[in-house]
């Protein structure tokens, strides 16, 4: 019998905002880890574990054998959710990868656009960009929950179609639905400072409008005293 194994810390946020029972999709699954273990608590009914290259799926289908869960988790070769069909999942994750990335991967999915979807996604990169697109093609960020791994903080963000196109102000697309509430959620607004003012001072460097950017520092700084 193999002990399970902990997930790390994006991925036990992640596996939090999964439902109950629900079909799964893990969209750059990879060694298949969170599938894995929603499957052995017995929190899903079934998954697809999907991934572009095939080797990271080898790695995967090797795990699913060895824990036991071919039933619950079936793997899949493929680009985003392009072989993945409609009835086959309800709560679909992007973790580990890209804002650009993960945008491509909703906006080739049109089924998505279904209030019983739900979106969680735990970008590397470029989360404003993400949640500008979540904004305007109309899903609503319901929840976001900051967390830790190697050293970096990220977001995980959960969001389901509202069919409504939100208007949302600059510091929103940096900020998203994250409070001052945590040490978590502290650090990570300072690395989003970080990389703000890297971007605005090239902006200023090269003569740009500072004037937006230079709002959204503002507004982070109060509202996370940082
Ligand atoms: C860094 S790993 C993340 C693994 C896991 N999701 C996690 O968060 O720990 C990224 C994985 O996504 C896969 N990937 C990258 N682009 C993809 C795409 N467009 N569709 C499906 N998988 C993709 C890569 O092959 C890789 O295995």
């Amino acid at each position: 019998m193999n002990t399970l194994f902990s997930l790390d810390g994006r991925l036990s946020v992640c596996a939090s905002y999964v439902r109950k029972g629900t079909s799964l999709a893990d969209v750059g699954t990879d060694h298949a880890y969170l599938p894995i273990w929603l499957a052995k608590n017995g929190l899903i009914s079934s998954a697809v574990a999907s991934d572009i290259r095939i080797k990271p799926l080898k790695a995967g289908e090797e795990n699913i054998k060895k824990y036991g869960v071919e039933d619950i988790v079936k793997t899949r070769l493929c680009g985003g959710l392009d072989e993945v069909e409609p009835e086959e999942a309800d709560d679909i994750v992007i973790a580990g990868m890209g804002g650009e990335m993960i945008v491509k991967i909703i906006d080739n999915a049109s089924w998505l656009k279904n209030s019983e979807k739900r979106l969680i996604l735990q970008p590397m990169t470029k989360m404003h960009e993400l949640r500008s697109y979540l904004c305007e093609n109309g899903f609503e960020i319901k929840s976001e929950t900051p967390c830790t791994h190697g050293g970096k903080y990220y977001t995980v963000i959960c969001a389901e179609y509202s069919g409504e196109t939100m208007s949302f102000s600059p510091s929103f697309a940096y900020i998203g639905k994250l409070e001052n509430n945590s040490e978590y959620a502290r650090e990570y607004m300072r690395s989003v400072l970080s990389k703000l003012h890297k971007k605005r001072d090239g902006t200023a460097v090269s003569g740009g409008d500072t004037g937006e950017m230079d709002a959204v520092i503002k507004e982070i700084r109060e509202k996370f005293g940082i």
